[in-house]
């Protein structure tokens, strides 16, 4: 394994890889109303990174066919848009989306309601944000991956919600996927000590229910195996001396 420390150069166009992408995010965040499509998502989402000269990573990544993973309800990541799939009140849906900015690369998630949800679903979405929050507390330079990884689980099951384990966060950078990989659950290893210039996608994928998933016949959609609802959230980060930045939030 090896973890790539990025120069100075390389954190500027990451930075920019992941201003465009939180920009991405927020205008897709707008168009969101029962009666779209996934497909619609797709459309708008591709033609908006490519507005900004920047390349959909996700784009034919190992065959994956569009430029924005939408997935609706117990679907918990890797759906794949469908001009048949309409989004109805009631519904939430996680958009995952990445770009290549000169380069480098820029993946962030986020979980969205379609009209009025129920209490729960609203909850279930909070808190994976929250998640996320509550792991970067601890992406310092000097502490170690599984210091981030375990305050996520424990956090998430405060709540009762199940933690996927079949998919983690990684590094990304050059790749989209780089070392090492980010669990969102703790490990038996405390993991890397982490150092100033390592960038890291953090993305905890929570279940209502069990923390069990499974793939679809498409080969990409997983879903929740009990069928609960499933949010994912998702960030960019660059380890620093002090603070981590949060490169894909405005
Ligand atoms: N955002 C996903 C991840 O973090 C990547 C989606 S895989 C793709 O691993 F094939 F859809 F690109
Ligand atoms: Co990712």
């Amino acid at each position: 394994m090896s973890v790539s420390i990025k120069s100075e150069r390389e954190i500027e166009l990451m930075r920019e890889a992941g201003r465009i992408l939180a920009h991405v995010h927020g205008e897709l965040g707008k168009i969101l109303k029962p009666g779209i499509s996934t497909m619609d998502i797709d459309r708008i989402g591709e033609r908006l990174i490519r507005s900004f000269g920047c390349i959909p990573s996700f784009k034919n990544y190992n065959g994956y066919p569009a430029s924005i993973c939408v997935s609706v309800n117990n679907e918990v990541v890797h759906g794949i848009p469908n001009k048949h799939r309409i989004l109805r009140e009631g519904d939430i849906v996680s958009l995952d989306a990445g770009v290549i900015y000169n380069g480098y690369h820029s993946d962030a998630a986020r979980t969205h309601a379609i009209g009025q949800i129920s209490g729960e679903a609203q909850k279930l979405i909070r808190v994976t944000r929250e998640c996320f929050f509550e792991g970067i507390k601890y992406a310092k330079a000097g502490n170690h991956l599984n210091d981030i990884s375990s305050a996520i689980q424990a956090y998430a099951e405060s709540f009762g919600y199940g933690v996927v384990r079949d998919l983690v966060g990684h590094g990304v950078g050059k790749a989209l996927h780089e070392d090492p990989e980010v669990p969102n659950f703790a490990q038996k290893r405390k993991g890397i000590r982490l150092r100033p210039g390592m960038t890291l996608a953090i993305e905890p994928m929570i279940n209502m229910g069990r923390a069990d998933v499974v793939w679809l016949n498409d080969d990409w959609t997983v879903v929740t195996d009990d069928g609960s609802l499933s949010a994912h959230y998702e960030n960019t980060i660059l380890i620093t001396e002090g603070d981590p930045e949060i490169l894909s939030l405005l």
